[in-house]
């Protein structure tokens, strides 16, 4: 819990955050009036470290401007709004504006109508406020794979989205969590064609996972058990949509297709033909699986863990 503690950003970190979406709001909706900033990933679904980057989406219906034009156009806006360091880059695969504001020192960056990832925002900060055992499992695997270098999804390994799944699939196969989706629905939306609905009243779900007394250290243990031994790579892909495995075979991921090698299987909750494990390639699985291996023997073994499982790669 102190790992975690030291990670949470300050308040007064969190109202940086804000007086910057207010300032940049403001600076954009003077020249796209019906346009909305969004505030998504990490600062936004409870999963973020202090000094994380920002991550804000613009969402705006401009039936006459590309995506290109529209980053190089916000470029433009900001530039002339006395902010620093901004860089369009419109070749990335998600184009987007990186900037930084000098007034409160952040750095974020600015994508257009990516409205799946506030979505998907919306969805983890919901499972965080029903069991408060996620939050800190989340931080600290999040912390083991920045500090072991398997948090680069340029390198092939995984991102901190995929990551913070992983550990709710683990959570819902302990009976801690359940499974939103399959509920209910109480939120209903539909973006790019997904329809994105499940029951987001997770005030009324208070408790769910009180049958289960493991401790935060034990569910550490468990999760990277699971990862090093328990899960099936060959057959099994994790979904937390379904609050289970399905198998490959349904999703027919069972072989290379393009970039594609489908070598560790984690479905997007809602673009449920993304693999998030599709980065992983035939070296850096290995890379990825021994290092859980490494991680689940220093739980079992070592006498001194919280400082071992972190020591840089
Ligand atoms: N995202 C997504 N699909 C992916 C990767 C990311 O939709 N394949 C979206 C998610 O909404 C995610 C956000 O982009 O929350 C940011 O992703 P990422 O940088 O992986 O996670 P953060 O939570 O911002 O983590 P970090 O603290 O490492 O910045
Ligand atoms: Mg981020």
């Amino acid at each position: 819990m102190s790992i975690f503690e030291s990670l949470v950003p300050s308040d007064e970190e969190i109202s940086k955050q804000k007086q910057l979406l207010a300032t940049l709001s403001r600076l954009i909706n003077k020249e796209w009036p019906n346009s909305k900033l969004y505030l998504y990933g990490s600062c936004a679904n409870s999963f973020g470290f202090s000094n994380s980057d920002i991550d804000l989406c613009l969402s705006i219906d401009e039936k006459e401007m590309s995506k290109v034009d529209i980053i190089l156009k916000l470029a433009h806006i900001l530039h002339a709004g006395n902010l620093r360091n901004i860089q369009a880059l419109t070749r990335a695969r998600v184009p987007i504006v990186k900037l930084m504001d000098p007034n409160t020192g952040l750095s974020c960056d600015i994508c257009v109508n990516n409205l799946l990832a506030v979505v998907n925002t919306k969805l983890l900060r919901d499972y965080s406020r029903i069991d408060k055992r996620l939050r800190p499992l989340a931080f600290i695997v999040k912390h083991w794979a920045k500090s072991r270098c398997v948090n680069e999804t340029y390198q092939g390994t995984l991102s901190s989205y995929a990551y913070v799944i992983m550990c709710i699939h683990y959570l819902q196969s302990q009976r801690i969590l359940p499974c939103l989706q399959e509920m209910e629905p109480t939120y209903y939306v539909t973006v790019d064609n997904n329809i994105c609905a499940y029951f987001d009243q997770v005030d009324k779900l208070n408790g769910f996972g009180a049958q289960c007394k493991d401790t935060l250290s034990r569910l550490l243990w468990g999760f990277f058990r699971y990862w090093a031994y328990a899960h099936n790579y060959t057959k099994d892909v994790i979904s937390i949509r379904t609050g289970r495995t399905i198998s490959k075979n349904m999703k027919d991921w069972t072989r290379r297709i393009g970039n594609d090698r489908h070598l560790i299987c984690i479905e997007d909750p809602f673009e449920t033909s993304h693999d998030l494990g599709r980065v992983v390639d035939n070296r850096s699985i290995w890379a990825l699986r021994e290092e859980f291996e490494r991680a689940a023997e220093i739980l079992h073994l070592d006498p001194n863990p919280s400082i071992t499982l972190f020591e840089p790669y």
